[in-house]
């Protein structure tokens, strides 16, 4: 796979496992290495928009009226105040366009057909999914050349997984055969923990090497930021999350150069 115009769905229906987090943050540490990044906010609790600093209140046009085809979509991607990193925003209006795509024919193509107009601006497109497997996700998987999961090191870390990667199989025979898993993320882990450790392993027997060697620590400088509308990395960039999504984005980097 060639180094530009890759798309990302990031992507768990488990619900606060990081995916909005790591969207953000490798987005962000990606832009930081130069690539031109557009993070699509494709949830909508909107939680990707305000974690970049982008008001509510303030933006007008957003990706539920590039699904109504009310606007094109330069129309509706928004500049970030981090050099390379473009947004399209999203808010509660969404969850109508779930239900109004429901009836129209190829409704698990919308959003590739959004993102198709503005692919060539950028290195990288990062999708933040909302924590369900519904037609969003289903429009994100569709238009992503892979994806993303972001697991919490808990106790039922593993519920839901099969039925997330059934999920994904049933995409990729249908609607988009190259889509691949580009590797799971453990977050918010907790080298002092047992269990932490115990689920890492469990995982790493499921999905060997699809594991990615770089895992998020819980750091509390994480879950400040997105108050202040900012990465991690302009928000404390020696913090150990700010260290973690920096060495995400180069793993990340490395392995687009191995396919
Ligand atoms: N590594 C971390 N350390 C500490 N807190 C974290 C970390 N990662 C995420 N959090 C916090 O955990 C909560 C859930 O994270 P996040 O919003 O990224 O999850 P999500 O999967 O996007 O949730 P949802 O399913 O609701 O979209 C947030 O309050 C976030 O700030
Ligand atoms: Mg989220």
């Amino acid at each position: 796979m060639k180094n530009n115009h890759k798309i990302l769905a990031v992507a768990n229906q488990k619900g606060g496992v990081g995916k909005t987090t790591t969207s953000i943050n490798l987005s962000a540490a990606l832009a930081k290495k130069k690539k031109r990044v557009l993070l699509v906010d494709s949830d909508p609790q909107g939680n990707a928009s305000s974690g970049v600093g982008v008001n509510r209140t303030k933006f007008a046009r957003h990706l539920y009226h590039a699904y109504t085809g009310a606007f094109e979509t330069n129309e509706i991607v928004i500049r970030t105040s981090v050099k390379n990193l473009d947004i399209i925003p999203a808010n509660i209006d969404l969850v109508a366009s779930e239900i109004e795509i429901i009836s129209l024919d190829n409704r698990e193509f919308r959003l590739k057909n959004i993102l198709t107009q503005v692919t060539p601006n950028y290195d990288y497109i990062i999708i933040d999914c909302p924590p369900s497997l519904g037609l969003l996700t289903i429009n994100a998987l569709t238009a992503s050349h892979s994806v993303l999961i972001p697991m919490q090191c808990e106790y039922f870390a593993l519920e839901g997984l099969a039925q997330l990667v059934n999920t994904i199989r049933s995409v990729k025979r249908s609607f988009n055969d190259l889509l691949f898993i580009e590797g799971l993320v453990l977050t918010m882990f907790d080298k002092r923990n047992k269990l932490t450790h115990q689920v890492a392993h469990e995982i790493k027997q499921h999905f060997g090497n699809q594991l990615l060697k770089t895992a998020i620590p819980r750091n509390v400088r994480l879950s400040e930021c997105p108050s202040h509308g900012q990465n991690i990395i302009d928000y404390d960039k020696n913090s150990t999350g700010a260290v973690a999504y920096r060495k995400l984005a180069l793993e990340f980097l490395k392995n687009q150069k191995a396919k």
